[in-house]
Parts: C-alpha cells; structure tokens; sequence
C-alpha cells in the first residue's frame, strides 16, 4: 500500500509535539485521538495512535512502518531499529535518585541496594558497565513512590522537570541517558514508503532548519556594511537594499536562533539600527 504508517504516542510527554510537527510540515489530518488510526487528507501517511511503550515493537512487526518515540523507550524496547532523526523536542533524562536524607557518596553507594524502575534493560547495561552490584525492581509505574512505600531504596526513572522527584522527596544523582523524541523505523524500509519517508523527512528538515533560525533586517549607515556582513553570514550572503536616505542600506539575513542576543549585541555595536527579528515559516537549503 503507497501510504506510510507513522506511530506516535496516544497521551503523554511526545504526543502533543509531534502532531504539531507534523501539522507544521503542512499535513492535515483529523485529531479525534480516540481513534486508534487516522489517515492524512493531503499526504500519503496514516497515524496510528498508541502507548509509546508498545511503539517500538509495532514498527519492528511491521505494523507501523515508522514512529515517533522517546529516544529512552526504544532503547528500552528495541535494539534492531533505526533512529531515522533526532526531533529535538520533548528533552528528559533517565537518572538514578535516592531519598533526600540518602548518604550519597558516589556511585559505589548503590551497591546492595534495590532500585525501582521501568528501565531494568537500560539500567542493567550501566549497572553492569560501572561494576555495581545492585538489585532492580521492575514495576510499570508511580516508580517514585516506591522509596517512600518501602519497596526499594532509589529508583531510575524519566526526569524532565525534576518536579516529580521533588515532591516525593528524591535527589537525583546519577544520569544515564540524555533523552528526546526520535522518528525511528526499520533499517530497510523499502520503496515506496522509503520515498514517502523521503518526502516526509523534506518537510521535517525545513520545519526545523525555520525554527532554528529568525530572519533578520537592519539598517545601517554604508561604512558599516562590510563589518556587518562579516557579523551576518546568512545562507549565502545578505540581501542589502540602498535606503530613500542617502548613505544608507537596509540589509537582511538569516541568524542562528541560539547565537541570537550576541549577534543583536555585536550589530548595535557595529552601527547597525532598527533591528528587526521575524520568525521563518519553512526554510530549505
Ligand atoms: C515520567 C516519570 C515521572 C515524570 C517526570 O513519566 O515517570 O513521573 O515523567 O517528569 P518531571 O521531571 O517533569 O516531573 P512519563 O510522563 O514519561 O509517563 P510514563 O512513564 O507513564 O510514560
Ligand atoms: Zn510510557
């Protein structure tokens, strides 16, 4: 069948997201979620709406032909599948934590103890790498409550906010694992849900490349040009238009979303006046 099957999470921490980037990337769909699937009105792709727990393993049984998932879940799930691209959204961690009055003396202090978690895969690989020799518990939920329920001395779980340990009284004290919302699929998805993917990823690069980056337009008086464009490489170089105002130009660029507020810095310095910063709707390079 010519559409592609995109899994992405049904409620939770990646759901949200990942429907606004993919209605950023122009496809229309319905967001009745309660439905299991729904197709695309103008794209070639169907969503199917699921715990993102299982989504790993409905992409390796072909039943989605892709999928959107915390980076921590496949990791967890699946070792056969490919990480397609890093979405940049949806950033947490995977981190030990232990009761705010614990004596934490370093790693060595989880020897012997009994640890909480959702994560037994992952947490197993790093117990055994850092050579300590600790008990896991695996429950499917609520694992910050198991210290303070007496079902196990710290637990291994998903922080994003850190409010959760909070207000259960935990510390964190190790991270394990940097996390964030990933596409992943199958290492030979073949044509041509391979060239619908393609297409996909198109979008989704220009999604991003706009998000991180502003468009910029400035005036400046012409002696400060040169200096300026040294300051605004742009994507090839920068538009500069001559002012009604003789020995004026009005120059526009393209800046880098996190290296913004010291390039405005350096522009004022530079000479550069009536800076204006407009966000870019799609960007392709
Ligand atoms: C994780 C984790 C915590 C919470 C931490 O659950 O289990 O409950 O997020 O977030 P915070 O640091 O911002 O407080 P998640 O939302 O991933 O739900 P799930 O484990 O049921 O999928
Ligand atoms: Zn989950």
């Amino acid at each position: 069948m010519n559409t592609l099957k995109l899994a992405v999470q049904k409620s939770g921490r990646l759901s949200e997201t990942s429907l606004k980037l993919i209605k950023e990337c122009g496809i229309t769909f319905q967001t009745r979620i309660a439905k299991l699937k729904a197709g695309a009105f103008n794209f070639p792709m169907e969503f199917l709406y699921l715990r993102d727990d299982d989504i790993p393993g409905y992409v390796a049984d072909q039943v989605a032909d892709v999928g959107i998932v915390g980076k921590n879940v496949l990791l967890e799930k699946n070792d056969e599948l490919e990480i397609i691209k890093e979405l940049g959204f949806s950033k947490c961690r995977l981190s030990i934590a232990v009761p705010k009055e614990f004596d934490y003396q370093g790693i060595e202090s989880l020897n012997g103890l009994n640890i909480a978690t959702s994560y037994p895969r992952i947490l197993a690989k790093y117990l055994k790498q850092q050579d300590i020799d600790a008990d896991i518990h695996e429950i499917s939920g609520s694992v910050e409550i198991a210290p303070s329920i007496g079902l196990a001395q710290a637990v291994c779980d998903i922080v994003s906010t850190g409010s959760t340990l909070v207000s259960n009284g935990l510390v964190e004290v190790e991270v394990i694992l940097n996390s964030e919302a990933v596409l992943v699929g199958p290492p030979d998805l073949a044509e041509p849900k391979r060239k619908i993917l393609d297409q996909f990823l198109f979008r989704v690069n220009a999604v991003q490349a706009a998000n991180n980056n502003k468009y910029i337009l400035l005036n400046a008086p012409d002696q400060a040009i040169t200096r300026i464009i040294q300051l605004l490489p742009g994507m090839r170089s920068p538009t500069i238009v001559p002012l009604a105002q003789k020995g004026w130009s009005s120059l526009h660029s393209v800046v880098k979303e996190d290296d913004f507020w010291e390039v405005i810095e350096n522009l004022r310095e530079a000479g550069a006046e009536g800076i204006l910063v407009v966000p870019i709707e799609k960007m392709i390079l």
